[in-house]
């Protein structure tokens, strides 16, 4: 029984969602039933591209005409709520990009508005499929490393994603909302603990001052977890254009019996291909491959984490209870928890305060 998905904001990383929704198709398991993206120039090219997939401009349009077992939200962070919460009235499983909202209310109206209906709520927090990062909070839940003292988190993009990928909506952003938020929940996924209290200092410099862009250039947070556990994480986006890759990623854990690191994007190759300069490449995210058939098959934790949402929505569609879910997928309540993190990050900046959240 195939299951019925609809995308709604097909941009950048909307695309990725696309891609994935339409690679399962061939698997019988889900396929793309519809599209919803609000700017009329990018719809024109995606029913061109998609032919036989209803392509719309507004979303709620879709949901009244289309038959739909679940939506995906790649919509800017800020605009994700309205559309999640609709969806889910409307009775589809929802999945929804990092973060599910920039508000503590916003999520909480989202977790609501799924348990009211019935349906899944789930986060694309991909960090969580990585292999290597999968192998920390494993030998962290068997007991290997101990009790977790403390851990240490870099995430950085290059410039152009603040500047040139998403210019008019980056100041309602930041690299807390961006980034962080990825490996805040990564943290809490790996502690088993939530966040007791929170300190954090941000920067304005380049991207307002050269680039007319209201928001931080980085944001340095401290987060103490309820079990003793404290991580720094190291946020920003403004490396330079001539950095090996366009995100540059680590964690380290350090527990009493142990010690687990992963560099998060230099898995081991490297290229110097012409004037290119040399290249990083962090290939568990997104590779490219063939299958028996000839065709391109996406694989890698960016891809593996959508399509999670796909197999889950069919567990549900065959009949299996929302509590009956297993496995590494995050939560409407995890993204509340993360978006708690985050709205506190920005508080302790403003305030120069440490933030309490219990
Ligand atoms: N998981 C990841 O690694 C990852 C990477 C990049 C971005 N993201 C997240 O994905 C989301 C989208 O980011 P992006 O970089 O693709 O942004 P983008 O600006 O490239 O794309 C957003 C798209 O949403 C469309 N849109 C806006 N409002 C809409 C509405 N009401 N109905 C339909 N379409 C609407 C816009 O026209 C645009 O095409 C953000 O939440 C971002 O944080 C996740």
């Amino acid at each position: 029984m195939s299951v019925r998905i609809a995308v709604v904001g097909a941009g950048k990383f909307g695309q990725m969602h696309l891609d994935v929704f339409t690679q399962l198709g061939t698997t019988g398991v889900a396929e793309l039933a519809a599209i919803a993206e609000a700017n009329p120039k990018r719809a024109e090219e995606l029913r061109a591209q998609y032919h036989g997939c209803p392509v719309y401009t507004d979303f709620r349009e879709m949901l009244g005409k289309e038959t739909l077992d679940a939506v995906s939200v790649a919509t800017p962070d800020h605009l994700h709520r309205e559309i999640a919460v609709a969806a889910a009235r409307a009775g589809m499983h929802v999945l929804v990009e990092k973060p599910l909202d920039v508000t503590v209310e916003g999520c909480a109206e989202m977790v609501r508005a799924a348990k009211d209906a019935g349906v899944l709520l789930q986060v694309d927090f991909h960090k969580r499929y990585d292999p290597d990062h999968q192998a920390i909070e494993r030998r962290v839940r068997s007991g290997d490393l101990g009790d977790v003292l403390y851990g240490s988190v870099y995430m950085e993009d290059r410039i152009e994603v603040p500047s040139e990928w998403f210019p008019h909506w980056a100041a309602a952003s930041s690299p807390a909302w961006f980034l962080g938020v990825h490996f805040y929940d990564l943290a809490r996924w790996i502690v088993k603990s939530e966040a007791r209290s929170v300190y954090a200092t941000g920067t304005k410099n380049t991207l307002l001052r050269d680039y007319g862009i209201d928001t931080y250039d980085c944001i340095n947070a401290k987060v103490d977890f309820e079990n003793g556990a404290a991580f720094a994480f190291d946020t920003s986006w403004v490396l330079p254009k001539g950095f090996e890759a366009i995100v540059n990623q680590a964690i380290r854990v350090v527990g009493t019996k142990g010690v687990f690191e992963c560099d998060s994007q230099d898995r081991g190759s490297r290229s110097c291909l012409g004037l290119e300069g040399m290249a990083t490449y962090n290939n568990n995210f997104r590779r490219e491959g063939f299958d028996t058939y000839g065709r391109k098959v996406l694989r890698g934790y960016g891809v593996e984490s959508i399509e999670d949402f796909a197999w889950n929505v069919a567990f549900l569609k065959n009949g299996k209870g929302l509590n009956s879910l297993k496995g590494c997928w995050a939560s409407g309540e995890d993204g509340l928890e993360v978006t708690r993190i985050a709205v506190a990050v920005h508080e302790s900046i403003r305030s120069g305060q440490v933030v309490r959240l219990r």
